[in-house]
This record gives C-alpha cells, structure tokens and sequence, in this order.
C-alpha cells in the first residue's frame, strides 16, 4: 500500500510545478476583512495568523530528492515515514524492486526533517531485516527536472456516486448528473487515487447538506475542498501547513469556478479558531495518524455541537491512539470505514 500523488504500478508518478496563482481581489473574497495581510504567495487571498515560531519557506522552487530502495514488504511502511517527514507525494518507481522517490522542499525545515527520516528509516530495520539494504541518497532538483513525466500517469477517475476527478489536460465525458472535478495537483498531495482520498470523497457525498460550513484539514492539492463545494456546501475553509500546496489548491479552486465558497489559508485548525471561520457543521481531515492525534483538541473546537469529524490516512495500528485523542477532544466516535489498507473514522461532537 503506497500513500503517494498518484498511484499507478507500472511508471513513475512525479509532480510538476504550477504558475503561481491568479491574483484576486480581497474584497470578492468573504471572510477577509479583519484578517491581517500576510507576505509570500498569499497575493490578495485572505490570511489568518501563524502560529507562533512557523515561518514560510525560503523557496518553493527546489527540492531534494530522496532514493530509497527497501525490501517490497516494508514499502508501506516507508511511504508512511516520508509521508509524515512532510514530502508531497512519494513515486514508486518499481514496486517490485522496492524503489522509491520523494520530495522535500528545500528550506529551513530540511535538515531536521532529513535527520528524524533517517532515523526513523533506521529504526525500520528492526522490523524488517531486508532494509539493511537501504540505499538513500539525496539531490537537490529543480522543478522544472520533473516537470511533466507524471501527468502521464493521472487519468479520469470516478469516485463516489457522482463525482468524476479528471486532470485539467484531459477531456472527459461526464454521465448524467455527474460533478466533474478538474484537478492538477502539481507537487501536492491529492489526486483521489489514494484510498485515504477516496475515503472521504465518499464520506463528503454522504454527509454534505446543502449550504453547510465544512473545514478540509491539509487540502494538499484541495481535491476534498472542491468537492465539497460542488456537492453543495455553502462555505468551505481549506487549510495547510505547506505554501505551495496552499498556493495549487487555490489555483485548483479557480479552475472548477468555487472560488466564491472555497477559501484556502496557510494554517493550521488552531490559527482559524479566533477567526471566525470555525467552528463548522464538518470537518475533514485526511492527515495522518500522528497529526491527528496531535490536533484532535483543535479538531474538537473547530466542529460545532452536532458536528461530524471524518479523520482519515491511518493504517489499523495508528487508529486507537486517535480514537482516544478524539475522545479525549469531546468527539465521539461513531463509525470506522475502510478501503483496502486504510481507514477513517467519522466522529461527532456532542
Ligand atoms: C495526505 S495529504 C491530504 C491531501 C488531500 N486533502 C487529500 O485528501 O488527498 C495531507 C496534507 O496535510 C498537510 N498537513 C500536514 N500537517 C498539517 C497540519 N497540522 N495542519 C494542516 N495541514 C497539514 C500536508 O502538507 C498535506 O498537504
């Protein structure tokens, strides 16, 4: 089980860049007054503000590469850790030969991120005595080295009862009654190959009631915001802790014509609860296991009473750590849905 961009077995999946996003006026943008300006690839979204001691990156223009070749039966294992050391999207390259590819953005985060992977990875062999030939190396690669080799691999994919998630370069035929969902993910995480994804795709078809407040938690490329807004949500807050994928879900959101219902902001859930912005009747947040522990008291907060949570990306270990976080947070709990690997579990605020 991989959780990368996007999935195919048979090639590589790499992520291009994207042109920055269209620059917009703040006052069709609801929500913005009040709200301080922020500097860097924000233009004239609206912003809220950052955490304390979070800073944006130095650059969003180069990455380094990470080479991993593991044993086949720890790659789940290893796309989860570079997955939680913040890379984008993870490509198997060769799923039998165990060869992997991620991507961190080069910045001031790098060197810890790289050092708590390595260790982690260290820690894998434990588990899994083939890993002792891991082989990692890093390269600094520009965007433009990977530009356009993935989209090879994203085609139309129909998910759900209605929604039909297609790139922005392909043509499609929708059926009757079906939402067409266009998308260029470039270097975020997001495509709706991923069972995480799917997970709550199917979720937000279920629970979206005309014109409800929804809160996406890591939007990546902002596949869960947009859907939202097109199965009917009247206000829907996108947020994520990496600037480019804030700055591709905000272009995404443009492309499918949501702008006046999906705002998309460089935080995490606890800079939006002073906002305004929260709490909401849903909140969806397809992160992983860990960070959803962490930010289940966030989560809490952010939901109105009656309000329903879908926290997705854990594999079967990760899920009772976060049913007692969200205990713990005043959720409860109501329902665990899987696709292969993966589970969400839906929880309700009392
Ligand atoms: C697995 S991706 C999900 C992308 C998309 N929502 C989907 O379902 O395909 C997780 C995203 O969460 C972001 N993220 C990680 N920690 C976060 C946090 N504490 N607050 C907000 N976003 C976070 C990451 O940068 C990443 O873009």
């Amino acid at each position: 089980m991989q959780r990368g961009n996007s999935l195919p077995r048979s090639g590589p999946v790499l992520v291009p860049p994207l042109p920055p996003p269209p620059r917009r006026s703040c006052s069709k943008v609801p929500n913005c007054a009040g709200l301080p300006a922020r500097r860097g690839g924000e233009g004239d979204w609206p912003a809220v503000p950052l955490s304390p001691g979070r800073k944006e990156p130095l650059s969003d223009m180069e990455y380094c590469e990470i080479c991993l070749v593991v044993p086949p039966d720890a790659l789940e294992a290893v796309t989860h850790l570079l997955h939680k050391a913040g890379t984008g999207g993870v490509v198997i390259d060769d799923e039998s030969r165990g060869e992997v590819r991620a991507y961190l953005p080069r910045d001031e985060r790098l060197s810890r991120r790289l050092a708590a992977l390595r260790q982690e990875l260290e820690d894998l062999v434990a588990f899994f005595p083939g890993m002792s030939e891991l082989r990692q190396t890093e390269r600094f690669v520009a965007d433009e080295d990977w530009a356009n080799a993935w989209r090879e691999h994203f085609h139309p994919m129909r998910i759900g009862r209605r929604l039909l998630v297609a790139p922005t370069w392909e043509a499609v035929q929708p059926r009757s009654g079906e939402l067409v969902l266009r998308l260029d993910p470039g270097m975020a995480f997001g495509t709706g190959t991923h069972a995480s994804t799917v997970l709550c795709l199917r979720a937000l078809e279920e629970l979206i009631r005309p014109g409800c407040t929804v809160l996406d938690v890591g939007t990546g490329s902002g596949i869960l915001a947009v859907a939202a807004a097109m199965l009917g949500a009247g206000a829907v807050t996108a947020l994520d802790i990496d600037p480019l994928a804030v700055r591709i879900a905000r272009q995404n959101v443009v492309v499918n014509g949501v702008e006046d219902r999906v705002h998309v902001h460089y935080a995490e859930v606890r800079d939006l609860l002073t906002t305004g912005l929260a709490p909401v009747q849903l909140c969806v947040a397809n992160l992983t296991a860990d960070i959803l522990a962490e930010v289940a008291p966030d989560l809490g907060r952010a939901l109105l009473p009656g309000g329903t949570l879908v926290a997705s990306g854990m594999v079967g270990p990760g899920v009772p750590a976060v049913q007692s976080a969200l205990q713990l947070a005043g959720l409860r709990p109501s329902r665990e849905v899987r696709l292969d690997d993966w589970i969400a579990v839906w929880a309700r605020q009392r």
